[in-house]
């Protein structure tokens, strides 16, 4: 049952698609370097065509098209209850879409695959509540997300290489979490568990990273360093932020896609789309 009322502006009738949005597949792609063993020959590393999602009739995606680059870190903007959430759900197979594609690289149909192969495959989700062991230590967190075929306990008693260890090291000091290996999680700050959930992500070295709305709740300097720490997985990875606050998504992103009434109303520019008349009068003039 749906015990969300609906927003105003999905009672507006509908805006004419953007003939542009959502199509545009050499946009902001790297090539096909940054992915290892994922067949990314074209340059794109996750393709979304003509999906759609209903949940008692009511259309949360409606046939949308989305394609991301390697390497690209795209911010994914819109009005409460466009459906951003809802994609990720999609991509990471929690939600099945009624139909159309959905494509990791250019092989891996993620509409086939369970939960945990996709995760296996390298698509890494940050949701936005961190979910970190608060009676353990930051090192043991990301001990465990390194160690994720084992128990806890089996995790926590089988022994780290040294390859992995310096994973973790690597990490903690990519979150600047280095000098609270050994503090219990609990005692951390939001921002700072925020950090820790990233790198039980990035531990995993996934290739395609999601991230919803990782800024809520920070204050002003753990959103600055959030932005230096995207702009520096960049590349390397491939990033999908959502992502409301306004600021932050222009330190980040060279490329925007805009969802409204679960289909792309825009894409381009921060700037462009900011003057994109149809995007201010559903977002960004409320
Ligand atoms: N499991 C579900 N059952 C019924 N309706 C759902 C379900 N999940 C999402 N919806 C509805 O689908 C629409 C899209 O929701 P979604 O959470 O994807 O939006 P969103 O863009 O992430 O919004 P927000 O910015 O508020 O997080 C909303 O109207 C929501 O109420
Ligand atoms: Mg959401």
């Amino acid at each position: 049952m749906r015990a969300t009322p609906v927003p105003e502006f999905m009672l507006e009738p509908a805006f004419n698609p953007n003939s542009d949005a959502g199509t545009s597949r050499e946009a902001v792609g790297l090539g096909s370097a940054a992915a290892k063993g994922l067949d990314v020959r074209h340059g794109t590393i996750l393709t979304l065509e003509g999906i759609n999602v209903s949940f008692d009739g009511f259309k949360a995606l409606t046939d949308l098209n989305l394609y991301i680059g390697v390497g690209e870190l795209r911010c994914i903007i819109g009005p409460n209850g466009a459906g951003k959430t809802t994609m990720m759900d999609v991509i990471t197979g929690k939600t099945r879409p009624d139909n159309g594609h959905a494509y990791f690289g250019e092989t891996l149909d993620l509409t086939q695959m369970s939960e945990v192969e996709i995760a296996q495959s390298g698509i890494g989700r940050k949701f936005q509540k961190p979910t970190v062991f608060e009676a353990l230590s930051v090192f043991e967190n990301l001990e465990l997300a390194l160690k994720t075929n084992k128990s806890v306990w089996a995790s926590l008693r089988a022994k780290l290489s040294g390859e992995q260890k310096a994973r973790i090291d690597e990490v903690l000091a990519t979150i600047k979490l280095e000098s609270s290996r050994q503090r219990p999680a609990g005692l951390l700050s939001h921002g700072q568990k925020q950090f820790l959930e990233i790198g039980m992500l990035l531990v995993q070295d996934p290739q395609l990273l999601l991230l919803d709305e990782p800024v809520a709740g920070m204050t002003d300097a753990e959103t600055e360093f959030t932005a230096e720490l995207f702009k520096s997985l960049a590349r390397k990875h491939s990033l999908m932020v959502v992502e409301h606050d306004m600021g932050f998504v222009g330190s980040i992103a060279d490329h925007v896609t805009v969802l409204h009434q679960g289909s792309v109303l825009a894409e381009g520019s921060l700037a462009q789309v900011q003057a994109d008349e149809r995007v201010i009068e559903v977002y960004l003039g409320r």
